[in-house]
Parts: C-alpha cells; sequence; structure tokens
C-alpha cells in the first residue's frame, strides 16, 4: 500500500479522490458491468480508505466509500427483501474435498456408515441467481439475489425472457418461488458485443462486455425492460424458495415437478446414490464443458432426501447440505516471446509478456500481465522462458509458473526510462510501482493530463471536452498546456472541420483566451505534479506567492536531493529519513511533506517538464497569490471545524474560513474562536462549552460566510 497520508490536509484530499474513484468503480462494476480493474485492486482502494479512515476519524466524510461497500444495488432498480434468504455455497475442489463433505453430512445426520447418502449433481452456470416468485401461478415478482436478504427488482426485465413463463399449470402450488439462473449463450455474447461495436459512433469508446456473465448481469439489470428484451437472455432452473407446498420429496423429485411446469434444467442434471457417482457426473459434465453453449465453472452436489436438507440447514450463508465442486483454473504452457513495457494514462510502467499464442480454456491468449517489477522478479522470467499461464473464470490470465528459471540467459531488467517519452522512470519511497515522470509531455499521459488541466478544478475552460482535446491532439495541433493558447492560431481551419462553425470555434478561443491571467493555484493543480492536490497547491503559494519562485524551491531541493550523501555507516533508510526532513524543512510550509518535495524534484529534474512549463509562462501571466480576506467576526481568529460537515467538505471550509483572514486548527483551545459543529460532534463540542467558545451549527456558519463583506 502506498504510504499514509501524514497530515490533514493530504488525507482529506486522499479521502476525497478514493470516494470519487471508488464510486466511479462500483458504478462500472454494478451499472455498467464494465468493471476496470481486478476485485483484488479495488479491495486494495477500499482498504486504503479504511487505513486512511482509521488514522483520519475526523476527516470521515459523509458519503465514505465505507457507507456504501458492498452495496449491490445501482439505486435505480428498487430493493425488495427476500422471503427466503437467496444462499451461496461452499466450494470444493478435489475429490477428497467432496468425501470429506459427505463425511460432514453423515456425522451430522449421525447416518452410519452403510446408510446411503444420494446426491444430485448438476452443472453450475456462470451467470447470476435469480428468484422468481409465482402467486396463484401467475409471476407476480422477479428479484436478483443481490446480498442474499434484499435482492432488485427485475420482474419487467424477466418477462422479457422466453425461458420463463408467465403462468403455471394448475397443479403447480398457490405460492411458489423458482430460483435458477440467467445467462447468456457464449455465442450471443460475442454476437451482443460485435453489435455494440458496430454501433457505436465511436468504436474505441464502444461498449463491451468483458464476459457472459457481465453480459447477462449487464442486460438483465436494466432500468428499461425494452432493453432487456433485445439481449437473448437464457435461463435454467436449480431450486426454490419460499411456497406453501412442495410437489415432492426430494430434490431431484421437486426438480422433476418444476421441469414439468415448464423450466429449463441444465443437461447433465443426475441422482448419484454413491460418492463415486457423483464424481463420474463430475467427469461427464466437465469433458463437455468446452462443447456447451453457455459457459460452467463447476459441478453442484445436493443432498437429495429434503428431510435431511432441513435437518442440515445452513452455517452463515451456505447450505450444509449443498456444494460445489469448482474446476480447476485452466492452464496452459507457452513460450514468453518478450516483455513490453505499457505506460498508463497516469505514467504508471506495466510490463507486459507478449506470448507465444496459447488456447487456455478457449480463448486464444497472447498477453499477460506482468504486474510489476516485484512479479517479474517473484517469477524470474525473462525473454525466452517456457511459463505457464491460468486463466480462472474471467480473471485476465495470469502467469504461475516459470519452467526455465535455471536455464543461463540474461536476466531481464525494468527500464529506468519511458518507453514513450524517454523521460526518468521512477519508483517512490516505499512503493513497486514504477512511473514516468514525464507527465505532460509523456503521449502515454497527454490527454489525462490536458483533460486534467482543463478540468474545473484546475483552468475550467469551457467547451475543451475530451472529444475536442482528442481531435486537437490527432491534429497535432496541440501536445502540452501552451499549445492551447496557441490555437487561435487554427482558426480559419477548425472553422472549416466537421461538427465547428465559426461562432463555435470563436467560443472556443474566447474561452481560452479568458485564462490568459489564471488563479496561480489553479494553474499549478493543473499541471498534475504528483501530490500536488489543490490544497497543497494553495499552501504552497501561499508561502512562496509566484510560479518562478516555485521552480527556485524545485531546483533547491533538486540540488539537496544531490548533495545529502550518506555519513559513515548511516544506513540508506536513515539516509533518506534525514533527507526527507531537510526536505520538509526546506520547503518550509505546514502541512507539506517530503513527498511533495520530492514530487517538485522529480517534476523539474526532468528537462522536458522545464521546458512546458516555460512554454506555458510564455503563454500565461498568473498574478502573484493573494489571501484575499474579507472582512468578519472570525476575521483574525483561530476557527475549529468538528464533527460531519453536510454541505461542506472540510477543504472548502478551510477555504472559507481563510478566505475571512481566519486560522483553521484542529483542537479546541484557550485561543479558539469559534467552532463550527457538524453531525455527531464529539469531545471537542465539550470542550468549546468548558471554555465558553462561541460554537455555531453548519447553517450559521453558512450565514457568516454570506455575510461577510
Ligand atoms: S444452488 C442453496 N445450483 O452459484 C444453494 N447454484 O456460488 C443455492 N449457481 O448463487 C444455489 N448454478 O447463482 C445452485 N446448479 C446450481 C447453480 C448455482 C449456478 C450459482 C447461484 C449461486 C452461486 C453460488
Amino acid at each position: 500500500m502506498d504510504p499514509l497520508p501524514q497530515t490533514d490536509p493530504e488525507a482529506a484530499e486522499a479521502l476525497a479522490e478514493l470516494a470519487a474513484e471508488i464510486a466511479r468503480h462500483n458504478q462500472l462494476y454494478h451499472d455498467a458491468d464494465a468493471p476496470e480493474i481486478s476485485d483484488a485492486d479495488y479491495d486494495a482502494l477500499v482498504r486504503r480508505n479504511a487505513a486512511i479512515e482509521a488514522a483520519f476519524p475526523h476527516l470521515v466524510r459523509s458519503d465514505s466509500p465505507a457507507h456504501q461497500v458492498g452495496a449491490t444495488s445501482t439505486g435505480h432498480l428498487a430493493k425488495v427483501a427476500h422471503a427466503r434468504p437467496m444462499l451461496s455455497l461452499d466450494n470444493g475442489f478435489s475429490d477428497e474435498d467432496i468425501a470429506d463433505f459427505l463425511g460432514r453430512v453423515r456425522r451430522f445426520l449421525a447416518l452410519s456408515a452403510d446408510e446411503p447418502v444420494a446426491l444430485t449433481a448438476e452443472p453450475k452456470i456462470d451467470g447470476l441467481s435469480c428468484s422468481l416468485r409465482y402467486e396463484n401461478r401467475r409471476l407476480m415478482r422477479a428479484l436478483t439475489r443481490g446480498d442474499g436478504a434484499v435482492g432488485e427488482d427485475v420482474t419487467a426485465n424477466v418477462r422479457t425472457i422466453a425461458d420463463i413463463p408467465e403462468t403455471l399449470p394448475d397443479a403447480a402450488p398457490d405460492l411458489f418461488e423458482v430460483r435458477g439462473e440467467v445467462y447468456m449463450e457464449k455465442a450471443a455474447f460475442a454476437a451482443l458485443n460485435a453489435r455494440l461495436l458496430a454501433e457505436a459512433a465511436d468504436p474505441e469508446k464502444a461498449r463491451q462486455f468483458a464476459n457472459p456473465r457481465n453480459a447477462a448481469a449487464g442486460s438483465l439489470r436494466q432500468k428499461d425492460a425494452s432493453v432487456t428484451a433485445t439481449r437473448p437472455l437464457r435461463f435454467l432452473m436449480h431450486g426454490w424458495g419460499e411456497t406453501d407446498s412442495l410437489p415432492g420429496h426430494t430434490q431431484a423429485e421437486v426438480v422433476t415437478a418444476i421441469a414439468g411446469w415448464g423450466f429449463p434444467v441444465a443437461d447433465g442434471f443426475a441422482l448419484a446414490p454413491t460418492l463415486e457417482e457423483a464424481l463420474g457426473v463430475y467427469r461427464a459434465i466437465e469433458a463437455q464443458r468446452a462443447d456447451l453453449p453457455f459457459d460452467i465453472d463447476g459441478v453442484v452436489y445436493k443432498v437429495d432426501r429434503l428431510d435431511w436438507q432441513a435437518r442440515l440447514g445452513q452455517v452463515g450463508r451456505a447450505p450444509r447440505w449443498a456444494l460445489a465442486h469448482k474446476f480447476p483454473a485452466e492452464r496452459a504452457q507457452t513460450t514468453l516471446e518478450r516483455i513490453d513495457i505499457q505506460v498508463g494514462r497516469t505514467g504508471k510502467l506495466t510490463p507486459v509478456a507478449r506470448l507465444e499464442p496459447v488456447t487456455v480454456g478457449g480463448v486464444v491468449v497472447t498477453n499477460a500481465t506482468l504486474h510489476n517489477a516485484d512479479e517479474i522478479a517473484r517469477l524470474g522470467v525473462r525473454p525466452g522462458d517456457r511459463v505457464v499461464l491460468q486463466r480462472a473464470g474471467d480473471v485476465i490470465p495470469q502467469i504461475v509458473d516459470n519452467l526455465t528459471r535455471d536455464a543461463a540467459r540474461e536476466p531481464w531488467t525494468f527500464p529506468t526510462h519511458c518507453p514513450e517519452c524517454d523521460s526518468e522512470a521512477v519508483a517512490e519511497e516505499g512503493e513497486v510501482d514504477i512511473r514516468c515522470t514525464g507527465g505532460l509531455i509523456c503521449p502515454a499521459q497527454r490527454l489525462e493530463r490536458l483533460k486534467h488541466f482543463v478540468s474545473r478544478g484546475a483552468l475550467d475552460i469551457d467547451g475543451l471536452g475530451e472529444k475536442t482535446l482528442v481531435e486537437l491532439l490527432e491534429l497535432g495541433w496541440i501536445a502540452a498546456p501552451a499549445d492551447i493558447f496557441r490555437l487561435r492560431a487554427h482558426r480559419e481551419e477548425l472553422v472549416g472541420r466537421k461538427g465547428w462553425q465559426a461562432k463555435s470555434v470563436d467560443a472556443l478561443i474566447e474561452a481560452i483566451e479568458a485564462k490568459r491571467a489564471p488563479d496561480p493555484v489553479r494553474l499549478l493543480f493543473g499541471l498534475g505534479i504528483r501530490h500536488i492536490g489543490i490544497v497543497t497547491a494553495r499552501d504552497l503559494l501561499k508561502r512562496y506567492a509566484t510560479l518562478p519562485a516555485l521552480r527556485t524551491l524545485a531546483d533547491a531541493l533538486i540540488e539537496l536531493r544531490q548533495s545529502t550523501e550518506a555519513a559513515v555507516g548511516e544506513t540508506e533508510q536513515k539516509l533518506q529519513g534525514r533527507l526527507d526532513k531537510a526536505i520538509a524543512e526546506h520547503i518550509g510550509v505546514e502541512n507539506v511533506g517530503a513527498a511533495v518535495g520530492h514530487a517538485l524534484a522529480d517534476f523539474f529534474g526532468e528537462p522536458h517538464n522545464r521546458t512546458v512549463w516555460d512554454d506555458l509562462l510564455t503563454e500565461v501571466s498568473p498574478p502573484a497569490f493573494v489571501v484575499e480576506s474579507r472582512d468578519s467576526e472570525v476575521t483574525g481568529k483561530t476557527v475549529v471545524f468538528t464533527g460531519t460537515l453536510e454541505t461542506l467538505s472540510r477543504d472548502e471550509a478551510k477555504a472559507q474560513a481563510e478566505a475571512l483572514g481566519a486560522r483553521v486548527a484542529g483542537s479546541v483551545s484557550a485561543k479558539t474562536g469559534l467552532v463550527v459543529a457538524g453531525a455527531n460532534a464529539g469531545s471537542k463540542l465539550k470542550k468549546a462549552a468548558e471554555l465558553g467558545i462561541r460554537v455555531v451549527s453548519e447553517m450559521e456558519w453558512a450565514e457568516i460566510v454570506a455575510s461577510a463583506v
């Protein structure tokens, strides 16, 4: 994990970024079913958020992701409680695991060793489970599994699935919930992706589903059921929920009865009187796996006798009477041909293995990520090695083993420079990731950097959205921020292009010209130097006032880094600690630590970046920073914010107070002039009362701000 932030502003900024980032991934995962990051990376974000919140409990946001993580709903579908919980399954992987499962069942039921325990065995379909409630034999409601206790109402969507009958025959009970898997066939999934690609205005941005399960989930969980109707969803029944009577005494009998009402059941469903027969079904299903029209990831066994199921009950969220026997992750061997470096949009260098093409689990694989230098060292891989690839479910293929680790071959070394722009690539203290320091000049990062530069929090240039930036980048008219201010030279050419008229071009140029004297804080923030968020940019400029002064500071820090040498016997770690302390002291700004100093030194240590900076300052003239202060009752006083603020972020509140010429402190003392208390304020409030300090609500604070002159 990255080191934790050290100061309140850094932590507040990190929490704000994490809240936005996690919300975005939640949306991608739940709403769009198009996750951009692995579950492990997502969990790492959530853990980092929790760690920062634990260290800075007073900064926990009202929209903290911790309160939302695991939310299964995107909000657009109604949530409804299940009449009976929808359970999940425990997993087994080996024949032994299945024997152990049967052993546990026998022990629990106190059966003698020779009492047969029949199991049903059936494919485990890789889709999403759904509960269909029939009242008086009419489909009344369909719910997704959700968190098992509460699902999402997808009734209208489910009515578009042809496999699901609208009514049950007269023989069916008055109340019956049929449960099973909604899925998409592999061919339909490929055709859907092809159609989405063909229909997209911009093929690069076409919505594409990662696998059939995501496609099924995304299609079922649509706000608009007419969209679901265009998606070829299927259904396979595998169980039931609430009912007023059961049409049988065993799993197999009830499944047969439900199938008789018109519900499809997966081919391969079988009754296995013994363990050996159950394992035989497993092998038969495994052998058919590649030829099945849909994805399966194992076989599910269930104790056939329902009276035994009832006695066995459940542990946690999984029944004691069922087990999923998962297929092993599919593996294949191939040759690692080369290791390329990909530069991400944020500058991270990721090594990618280029492989001799090989089929793993029905998919031809030619690339696999190697994550970082540590992973390469762990596997000891070099071009030419024979490697073992593994693909588990929808996970991106991983290299899990190097078969020729001992062969005499040159080790592969991580590049010291970015392959895209040749800037130096560095790892930050304690981090495994190596990043390009080329920032604004690196082609891989250019679009993101420019987007950030013109974004609302930075220069805020109206009408310069991503689409326009991409167009201007492709035309070669802009590459670095300064070029934006030279766009007027291309006015005539731009007017002639599709989608542009004289009016829109002039409006854009006017919006750009309006930013010739930008706020220096926003300009500095806009450069996207690592660790320099808007709060740090303001803190730095409060002390250094102008951008040239900051450049001088950066040069001094570079010098300091170069001239700091290890004392005799000093460890690397000690030296680093001493240097960090010296850097922070040299900067001399409260709340600005060594990480910021290193980032400044890295940025200005790169000649390309100096050129970008100098060039930019020939086009724009930011005024020196002045703390605007307005007169109010808190001018010259110290304000403390406590509790959860509902309408403001901590940063905003701090900026407001500073604009009124007040200082902001983290704790209440005799010097405190005013305490602003949000929801759940605790000990600080008590202290303020003891000291007789005026306490106002967030609303009253807003009035103080509004009435300042
Ligand atoms: S039985 C009480 N049978 O697997 C047990 N589940 O990993 C409830 N699944 O949430 C499930 N095929 O969505 C059962 N033949 C099958 C299944 C199956 C797929 C899914 C189901 C469940 C998940 C648990």
